[in-house]
């Protein structure tokens, strides 16, 4: 039986079923009958988590552009697949077909090929949200080119190691980004990050804002011109299942940036699965997500799944306060948007503004709402709930990760019986979650509270980190023996229902983007002035959580406005301006443990206000800065 769309409670509890008892024949008439392949698995899993070794579909040969566009020419060619949403409201949408997406992935996927790109070598693309970041990312797969999509909010230096770290050849990059009122001019940040990159042979630019720029001669050169003397037919490179699709770089709690890997065919089943059922997408549909394709979410419900069902996605080039705070819902309403997907934070944002800027639209199209990135509080959900949905829209709540590809606990809108506030519900067919106490055994029953984990593989889960094997068997698969570890905490409900309650490690989720730590830290202490520091995150009622630094200098008496505005410039050049702190508190000294250890969860106690619970310090080998730190606290 194909349980590719499910559409009952029934139907989903004998998905479920099925996907537990026997995963691999499940999966295999999922994919046997919804895609195109050129040829047929051999085996469909192999697996073997202790060595963190995971193979879907092995043996299959397949194209996964084919199964996003030319597989639709013939019943949807002349149908919207990419719907572009300009920055500015006075510059007209751009509704792009199936037939003018096969075209235009075509020719960039010949130029791709005529400025040396082949199979396997790695591009990295720099671009904003508009139209050719999603066509590159399609060419790039069209000819079996690795992408790693960098997020055009990353500073030079973050770009640079980037580049460096998968050994990109080719950059794609446009003049500049329009971005609200303001434009960022990309191509200049590119131009500093390949001071440190010579292996990087080409640099693609598009034109966008017109501004100046700099063309280094024999490197750079304007896309369109090569776009309109290529070819418009490409015949695609036929891959394997488990030939490497995207790396994306995601923070880790310590270290640099990990470069997941995701691979062609499980990615492509899952992505292309949890779309449909989650989104109950049905062919007259407008989908929009409102993320940004820098994010796996981008990735895998901007471009990806949607285009393997035939789906019109919309991508929107700018921001949600511009021109006023009713731009979303003034697309919602022009476009007639009939499922909305973005993040908690965006919500908050545009809950505290005055409501006349949602009654101005009519939003009567939206039928399904989403939310992903972070835990969503009760009041963003009433909000979004009451006042975007009007009460009768579901939201699912969608819990994943970069690492996992896809969607795996989240409801599925009029199927999951009830959808409670905050909760991700219940996971998705194929996932098999499992909470674990701090001794590492399983919880079983309900309710209970624990470290989530994933006990068995499913098709679109992360295959390694790029170059480094060993920390993806680690990071993921070291903590809890034969499990996926996912780094969350979460608690089960008593009729089984999973709320997400937020990173376990030192991960900070900011406005939706994982920030590491250790990185941080390690920025600032690069600042000649300062001794140390420890940065937590304290809760801030638009961005979830902001980042709280303590940090002590080499001579204390120094400290001043001055050093905090040179460590926030510090952070955004070498990271990014969404990690810079909003509060930075100069301390004698941190608390330790007697083996010299920083505690965090004091700082995190501090940093949010709770000095009461501050538990026993008297254990610190230094418990009298705990009190100077109150005393000072921001
Ligand atoms: C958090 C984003 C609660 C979680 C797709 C996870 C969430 C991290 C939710 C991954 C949600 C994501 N409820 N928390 N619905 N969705 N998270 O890699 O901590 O950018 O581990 O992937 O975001 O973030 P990433």
């Amino acid at each position: 039986m194909d349980f590719y769309h499910i559409q009952s409670y029934s139907e989903y509890k004998e998905a479920y079923k099925a996907s537990v008892k026997t995963p691999e024949t499940f999966w295999e008439s999922i994919a046997e009958e919804n895609f195109s392949w050129k040829k047929k698995w051999n085996e469909i899993l192999s697996w073997d988590f202790t060595k963190a070794e995971i193979r879907w579909f092995d043996g299959a040969k397949l194209n996964i552009t084919e199964n996003c566009i030319d597989r639709h020419l013939d019943t949807r060619g002349e149908k919207t697949a990419l719907l572009f949403e300009p920055n500015s409201p006075s510059e007209a949408a751009q509704h792009i077909s199936y037939n003018q997406l096969y075209e235009k992935v075509c020719r960039f996927a010949n130029v791709l090929k005529q400025k040396g790109i082949e199979k396997g070598d790695r591009v990295c693309i720099y671009l904003p949200m508009i139209p050719e970041l999603a066509v590159s990312v399609l060419a790039c797969a069209r000819i079996g080119a690795v992408h790693s999509v960098v997020f055009a909010g990353f500073s030079a230096q973050a770009l640079s190691q980037r580049i460096l770290d998968c050994d990109c050849k080719m950059v794609i990059t446009s003049d500049g980004a329009f971005r609200g009122n303001k434009t960022i001019p990309l191509k200049n940040i590119v131009d500093n990050a390949l001071e440190d990159c010579p292996d990087v042979t080409s640099v693609l630019v598009v034109r966008r804002t017109g501004e100046h720029i700099k063309m280094k001669e024999g490197r750079d050169e304007w896309l369109l011109p090569l776009l309109d003397s290529a070819s418009i037919s490409c015949i695609p490179e036929v891959m394997d299942a488990e030939d490497p699709l995207f790396i994306l770089y995601t923070s880790g709690s310590t270290g640099k940036p990990k470069g997941m890997v995701h691979t062609t065919a499980g990615y492509m089943v899952y992505s292309a699965y949890t779309f449909k059922n989650v989104f109950q997408y049905q062919e007259e549909d407008i989908y929009w997500c409102t993320a940004d394709i820098g994010w796996i979410t981008g990735h895998s419900y901007i471009v990806y799944g949607p285009l393997a069902n035939g789906a019109t996605t919309v991508m929107f080039e700018g921001v949600p306060s511009y021109p006023d705070y009713g731009r979303f819902w003034e697309i919602v309403a022009k476009h007639k948007v009939t499922q909305f997907y973005t993040a908690p934070t965006a919500i908050r944002a545009l809950a505290k503004e005055p409501l006349e800027f949602v009654k101005k639209h009519d939003l009567t199209s939206l039928k399904i709402l989403g939310t992903v990135g972070e835990p969503i509080n009760e009041e963003a959900w009433h909000w979004y709930n009451n006042n975007i949905g009007d009460g009768l829209c579901p939201i699912v709540d969608t819990w994943w990760q970069t690492e996992t590809g896809g969607i795996l606990i989240s409801a599925l809108p009029k199927i999951t019986p009830a959808i409670l506030p905050t909760f991700a519900t219940l996971p998705l067919p194929g996932i098999q979650p499992v909470l674990v106490d701090d001794s590492s055994k399983e919880i079983k029953g309900n309710p209970a509270h624990g470290k989530l984990c994933i006990k068995f593989p499913w098709p679109g889960m992360a295959r390694t980190i790029w170059g480094d094997h060993k920390r993806y068997k680690e990071t993921y698969f070291s903590a809890y023996q034969n499990k996926y570890f996912t780094g969350d905490g979460a608690l089960r409900n008593d009729d089984g229902y999973y709320r997400i309650t937020g990173r376990v490690d030192d991960v900070i989720i900011v406005s939706g983007h994982n920030l590491g730590t250790a990185p941080i830290e390690d920025v600032i202490n690069t600042h000649e002035a300062v001794a140390e520091s420890a940065i937590v995150g304290f809760p801030h009622d638009v961005k979830g959580n902001a980042l709280y630094g303590f940090v002590t200098l080499k001579h204390p008496e120094f400290s001043s406005e001055k050093i905090s505005e040179e460590i926030n410039q510090l952070i955004s050049t070498s990271i990014g301006p969404i990690a810079k702190l909003d509060k930075i508190q100069f301390t004698e000294g941190l608390p330790k443990t007697r083996s010299g250890k920083i505690m965090r969860r004091i700082l995190r106690k501090i940093a949010s206000g709770e000095t009461e619970s501050l538990g026993d310090i008297s254990t610190l080998l230094n418990p009298e800065v705990v009190q100077e730190i109150i005393q000072q606290r921001k």
